[in-house]
């Protein structure tokens, strides 16, 4: 009887992979980073055959660590970086350009003519806003940006998958047979699905200008698709779950019930909530596939997203060299009691959830002669805590969903300072689940479902333990001054690039 299920995290910093035990418990971790690659402002892209590369050799540490082998491991879950677009040859296998990564802001001009005024013109159907973010504009943008690939994509010559596909195809024999599918909850991202039939988008593939002879095939998030063959220590494993990272992780932390709400924060923050059978409206969130688990029918999700969190503290770490390692954020930050009114607004590539504005960059206001970097290092960490607030607000004003507490995961749940923060500012408590790495241990919890190691979602219900709860403690009319500090802040970081946003 196999004694473990792995899970591949495919993430924008790293790629790991975790070996767990039927308990939730970790019995085996490898994990290697790879390099962010800025050709241009304000583009990011990853090279893909690196990704593939990392993920082979994560997969034999991690095998090593826990001492195990093919043979103990029932099945390999995925998770990954989402919206991430790859282009590849069916026949070759070979990349035709770099992964166009999720923060990439090239599309900004193509997304304005998409919109061509109405920025939610795809929102009924697809749950998104017409924005940089998603994949159908990054593909779009590969086949206009060399003229022989659209022929090429039109006669089914090419490949375009987010990494889940990639990873997939590349693992399950490549050229040599690969299997083209992606999950309902990666496709979700795309603003190329239909949110309601679980299938692409006639109208959007049309107006996006994506051919269909590129597109996987789009399968639940639960369910054999292949056996590994990639000579790896897992070959003849199979694979049989895929969740993007965020739905991973709100798979992980047992958010199966309507108003069950995580947060996680990573290189971004993001903050779901499941809304059960129905998709929920909302124009300052995005609406979204939780997760579907084989045939039965899915369940959807209210998401707040929020493009950088912990990338501003690597900022602070590569760019600025004012810490040596993301952990001296927490005590340069503590060496002050407060940011002597100084607020960041890290809006690097634009502004996500709530307010969409491409428009944004980054500021940093309340400057005096007194700051020093331990305030900006404070003010950098209460940026994630204040975004997080305003996506908690359009949560409630959304879906009617009071949200008493808030589970949370991630590595930047590390930092007590910023948790303590968290708290006070929402004003709900914030629980830290013992087993940290929920977005891998929801890609195992999908592939295990699908394969009999656990039997339904209350198994997995029941692996869930607490670990650390911050209560809120600030005063609430303090928080409200700064709340309002925050906003105003915000506004100065608005209207720096155009064209400015289409109106909506
Ligand atoms: N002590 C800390 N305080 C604040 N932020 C931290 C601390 N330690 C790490 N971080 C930040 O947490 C982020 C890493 O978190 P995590 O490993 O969850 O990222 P991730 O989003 O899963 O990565 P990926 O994007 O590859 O999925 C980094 O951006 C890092 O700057
Ligand atoms: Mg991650």
């Amino acid at each position: 009887m196999s004694r473990y299920v792995a899970a591949i995290d495919q993430g924008t910093s790293s790629s790991r992979c975790l070996l767990f035990d039927r308990d939730g418990a970790v019995a085996g971790a490898a994990q290697r980073e790879h390099a962010q690659l800025h050709p241009q402002s304000g583009w990011v892209e990853h090279d893909p055959l690196t990704l593939v590369a990392n993920v082979r050799a994560v997969i034999d540490e991690a095998v090593a660590a826990a001492g195990a082998s093919a043979a103990d491991v029932a099945a390999v879950g995925i998770t990954n970086q989402r919206e991430t677009t790859v282009v590849w040859e069916r026949a070759s296998g070979a990349p035709v350009a770099n992964a166009i990564v999720w923060q990439d802001v090239r599309t900004a001009e193509l997304v304005a003519q998409l919109a061509d005024g109405d920025a939610d013109r795809l929102r009924a159907t697809t749950g998104l806003p017409l924005s940089t973010y998603f994949s159908g504009p990054k593909v779009r943008w590969l086949l206009d940006a060399d003229p022989a690939l659209r022929a090429r994509a039109e006669a089914g010559e090419l490949c375009f998958g987010t990494i889940d596909s990639w990873l997939i195809w590349q693992l399950t024999g490549g050229p040599d047979g690969g299997v083209h599918v992606t999950d309902v909850t990666n496709a979700s991202r795309t603003l190329l699905m239909d949110l309601r039939t679980l299938d692409w988008s006639p109208q959007a593939l049309d107006l996006i200008g994506v051919p269909r002879a590129l597109l996987p095939q789009i399968r639940s998030s639960s369910e054999v698709y292949g056996e590994l063959r990639a000579g790896t220590a897992l070959d003849g494993v199979p694979i049989a779950g895929v969740l993007g990272d965020q739905q991973a992780a709100l798979f992980g932390q047992a958010c199966f019930e309507p108003g069950e709400a995580k947060n996680t924060y990573g290189t971004g923050c993001f903050l779901l909530v499941n809304t059960g059978a129905e998709p929920v409206a909302s124009r300052e969130l995005l609406t979204t596939v939780a997760y579907r688990l084989g045939e039965a029918p899915p369940a959807y999700a209210l998401e707040g997203s929020i493009a950088v969190a912990g990338a501003a503290v690597r900022w602070l770490r590569d760019q600025l060299g004012v810490i040596g390692s993301a952990d001296e954020v927490e005590a340069l930050a503590a060496s002050v009691p407060d940011t002597g009114d100084v607020y960041v607004v890290p809006a690097f590539s634009g502004l996500f959830a709530p307010r969409w504005r491409a428009d944004a960059r980054g500021a940093i206001v309340g400057l005096t002669a007194y700051t020093t970097k331990a305030h900006i290092a404070r003010a950098v960490l209460e940026a994630t805590a204040w975004q997080t607030r305003e996506v908690l607000d359009a949560v409630r004003g959304a879906a009617g969903i009071a949200c008493e507490e808030l589970k949370v995961d991630g590595g930047m749940t590390v930092d007590e300072l910023l948790m303590q923060f968290q708290a006070d500012v929402l004003g709900v408590p914030a629980i830290r689940p013992q087993v940290s790495e929920t977005t891998a241990l929801g890609a195992a919890y999908a592939a295990g479902l699908a394969t009999g190691v656990w039997s339904s979602p209350a198994d997995v219900r029941a692996n869930w333990r607490a670990g650390r709860r911050w209560e809120p403690r600030m005063d609430p009319d303090e928080v409200a001054r700064r709340y309002a500090r925050w906003r105003e802040a915000v506004e100065r970081s608005l209207n720096w690039i155009s064209p400015a946003p289409p109106a909506r």
